[in-house]
């Protein structure tokens, strides 16, 4: 059972609630607050480009990479019928090489907890510093391990009106900080399952990842505030610029 493959023509009516036009927000609040104004921007792990778009709309130039050729071939449709020009790839964070920089990289809605090895971790943060111009900004967000153990990821919705239904329910083990995620959907009559796999990356591995990929002026936020990250905090913003 992949992720983000079934799930991909339904992933934005699942998302129908998420406040990504706040979330766009939040990343130009933080790009004003590092006092950073990057035109040629790349959403990594950009899924079926609804940031991108918002953006897109907003005067950057953004281009998009997903893993998933599914959420890819969603970004795309979805693109082509708003008659925004967004460049997508398919291609794998660990390994990226688009043969191009930019002047800036985001990754939003824990797309970076989906890579499960520290190692795997580490060499995407080193191919987003490949892809970046010296300068250039990386912002990011990742659940944290309280997030799992505060089981934030078992949610369910069989209401009769929702437009889809879904029940989610995670096994976490503390000692690999990994979560496995059994998700069975329902629409249209139709029923299908993924399972989803997250690490949480702890707070020193990413800073020390960041700093061996030639990244300095470290910041993490208690997502979408200002605020330093708290013992609480399930997700976090990291934003860091390349030397
Ligand atoms: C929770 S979704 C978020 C998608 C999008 N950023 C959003 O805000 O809606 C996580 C995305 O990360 C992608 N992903 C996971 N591992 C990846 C990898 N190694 N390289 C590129 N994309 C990856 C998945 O395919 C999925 O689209």
């Amino acid at each position: 059972m992949e992720s983000f493959g079934p799930i991909a023509p339904h992933y934005d009516v699942l998302m129908a609630n998420v406040p990504y036009d706040s979330w766009a927000g939040y990343y130009r609040l933080l790009l004003s607050v590092l006092e950073l104004d990057p035109d040629r921007i790349l959403d990594a792990c950009c899924g079926t480009g609804t940031v991108a778009e918002l953006l897109t709309v907003a005067g950057y130039q953004v281009s998009g990479f997903d893993l998933s050729a599914a959420m890819i071939d969603q970004a795309r449709a979805k693109a082509a019928a708003k008659g925004l020009e967004i460049p997508y790839w398919v291609a794998d964070a660990t390994g990226l090489d688009l043969g191009q920089t930019f002047e800036g990289v985001y990754s939003f809605f824990d797309s970076f907890n989906y890579i499960t090895t520290l190692e795997g971790f580490r060499s995407a943060v080193a191919r987003v510093a490949a892809h970046l111009e010296p300068g250039g900004s990386f912002i990011f967000d990742l659940n944290t391990a309280y997030a799992f153990e505060a089981q934030m990821f078992d949610q369910r919705d069989r209401r009769a009106r929702a437009k889809i239904q879904y029940e989610w329910q995670g096994s976490y083990c503390p000692e690999s900080r990994l979560i496995e995620v059994n998700m069975t959907f329902w629409r249209d009559g139709q029923e299908f399952k993924e399972v989803h796999r997250q690490r949480a990356h702890s707070d020193e591995e990413v800073r020390q990842a960041l700093e061996d990929g030639g990244f300095t002026s470290v910041r993490s936020f208690d997502s979408y505030t200002l605020d330093k990250p708290r013992k609480r905090s399930d997700r976090i913003h990291y934003c860091a610029l390349l030397d």
